[in-house]
């Protein structure tokens, strides 16, 4: 797999530490799956920096564009704020597994908070339009008000109920209190976002709902070379690491063994 020189669009800033990024891709993309991240060099200046993962948020074939909802955690992630229009950026794309889907699933819960809104928001996407036959729910949590930001939800139709620890909008509690009890209404649930979070979510979710965890362990190389990424998966009987950027990074909620 080689690098693709992407050309930023546009860069704007959603809110204080909250990004967008468009780019433009120089060949025709391939059918690109929610689910999927691209691995992206933030600096073009600093060749000598891992590469950063980040989920694909939005992917258009027929301008060949892809974006991407970023939060600015440390070094890379913030110089992203500071990439102007017109940039080229070195990324691998699309990385990983996507969401698993079946055509009879209808009433979708989509549980998520921080940068794990990315793939949910795409996967929500990818589901419109919206209606009696496709009923998606957005159960999205973070700390306060501002963590949920509204210049990134307002743009989808479908509902979405809120939670934030410090009750400064909706639900005061975690994103899984809020959802608890709800899921036997749903055919699916999809999830991402902190550990203990969809720790919490796999705890309390009854046996027959199907559900999917899209998980975010720190990588390396991307692509499978480094076992840089590695999580603990159930297989049957056995429980074995698996690369999270190749055979993730979705997996089944109730196979994953989240650490303590
Ligand atoms: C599959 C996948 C999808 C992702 N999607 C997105 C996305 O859509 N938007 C987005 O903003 N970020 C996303 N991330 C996280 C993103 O890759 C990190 O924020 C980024 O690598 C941080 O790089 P940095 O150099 O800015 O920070 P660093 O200096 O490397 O780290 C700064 C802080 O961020 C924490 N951090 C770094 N990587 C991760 C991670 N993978 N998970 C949790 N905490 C981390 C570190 O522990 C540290 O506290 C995703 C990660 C993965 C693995
Ligand atoms: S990051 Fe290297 S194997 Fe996943």
């Amino acid at each position: 797999m080689e690098y693709v020189p992407a050309t930023v669009i546009e860069n704007r800033e959603l809110a204080p530490g909250h990004g967008l990024l468009t780019l433009s891709l120089p060949e025709p993309q391939p059918e690109i799956k929610p689910g999927q991240f691209l691995h992206l060099r933030c600096d073009p200046g600093d060749k000598h920096s891992l590469m950063r993962p980040f989920s694909i948020l939005d992917a258009n074939a027929l301008d060949n564009t892809l974006s991407v909802y970023y939060k600015g955690l440390g070094r890379l992630s913030n110089h992203l704020f500071t990439v102007p229009a017109g940039t080229e950026l070195d990324c691998l794309y699309p990385l990983g597994t996507g969401f698993p889907w079946q055509p009879d699933w209808r009433r979708v819960a989509l549980v998520g908070g921080g940068v794990g809104l990315a793939p949910l928001l795409f996967l929500a996407r990818h589901l419109e339009p919206y209606g009696e036959r496709m009923q998606v729910t957005g159960f999205f949590g973070g700390a306060s008000a501002p963590d949920l930001v509204p210049a990134l939800l307002n743009d989808y139709d479908f509902p979405q109920q809120l939670a934030t620890m410090d009750g400064s909008t909706g639900f005061a509690g975690t994103v899984v209190e809020l959802f608890n009890g709800c899921e036997e209404y749903f055919d699916v649930v999809y999830t991402c976002g902190p550990n203990a979070m969809m720790r919490a979510l796999q705890q309390v979710l009854a046996p027959a709902v199907p559900a999917y965890a899209s998980l975010e362990e720190r990588m390396a190389c991307g692509v499978g070379a480094c076992y840089g990424c590695v999580a603990a998966i159930k297989t049957g009987e056995e429980t074995q690491n698996l690369r999270v950027c190749l055979e993730g990074p979705v997996f089944e909620l109730r196979s994953v063994v989240f650490g303590t």
